[in-house]
């Protein structure tokens, strides 16, 4: 039988407040349930295709989110900040209420695609090592890049602090300055250090894929998109 849960708990879990707050937008009339106003915070309702709207803003109901962002420059991938606004500010509200998190972070100058989500085992998944999601940035170098540092690239670096040298998966010419780098890794500033062991520097950086999902053209910078089934099927390709 399909799972069911009261209206009250429902919004709660959604990030719509406490459930004392949520009873209250309930009685005073601020809530539709698939098109009907519902002032009743115990109504039991199946979640499946559940869509609701709060205060006029639509909603559909969502057991975990999952969810892309193109990063702005100047924005700090952290709940807590220091200089910069945080992504998180981006987002509605009910999403970082449920305790969405980035997977892997981008330094504040670095802008693209970053995932985020509220389901620790896909986060997990999705972070960890052992999986080696690839991971594919834009870089615009200082300096021309040669054949000879391509071939670095591939071949390995010995990065300080790193006992094993790390190599690049793919290395594609964009153009003189500009490369597409695939990384197995994200180790801390890792394009940075390696762009910055071929005696160059990184100017502009760009993460433009993920596993085979790519950053979507029609994606404007600070604008965010829930993940689809075919985005959810390009990050674990079988
Ligand atoms: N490598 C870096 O140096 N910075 C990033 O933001 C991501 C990868």
């Amino acid at each position: 039988m399909a799972k069911k849960l009261d209206l009250e708990r429902i919004l709660s879990k959604q990030g719509f407040g406490t459930r004392k707050q949520c009873r209250i937008m309930i009685i005073n009339e601020e809530i539709t349930v698939n098109g009907e106003m519902c002032d009743d915070p115990d109504t039991e309702l199946s979640l499946e295709n559940l869509k609701f709207t709060v205060k006029n803003e639509p909603w559909d109901y969502r057991e975990k989110s999952y969810l892309m962002l193109h990063k702005p420059s100047n924005y700090e991938c952290s709940h807590k900040t220091q200089h910069h606004p945080t992504i998180y500010s981006l987002l509605p509200h009910p999403l970082v209420e449920r305790g969405v998190q980035c997977i892997g972070r981008l330094d504040e100058d670095t802008t693209g695609l970053i995932l985020i989500s509220d389901d620790g085992q896909f986060i997990h998944k999705m972070s960890s090592p052992k999986h080696k999601v690839p991971k594919v940035y834009e870089v615009t170098c200082k300096h021309p890049v040669l054949q000879a540092n391509i071939h670095a690239l591939l071949n390995g670096i010995k990065l300080v602090d790193e006992d094993q040298t790390i190599a690049a998966l793919a290395v594609e010419q964009v153009s003189e300055h500009v490369i597409h780098m695939t990384l197995a890794e994200g180790k801390y500033h890792q394009v940075k250090r390696m762009i910055a062991a071929i005696s160059n520097r990184v100017e502009g950086l760009k993460r433009i894929q993920i596993g085979e999902l790519k950053l979507p053209d029609n994606l404007a910078v600070g604008e965010w998109r829930w993940l689809s089934a075919n985005d959810m099927a390009r990050l674990s390709p079988s």
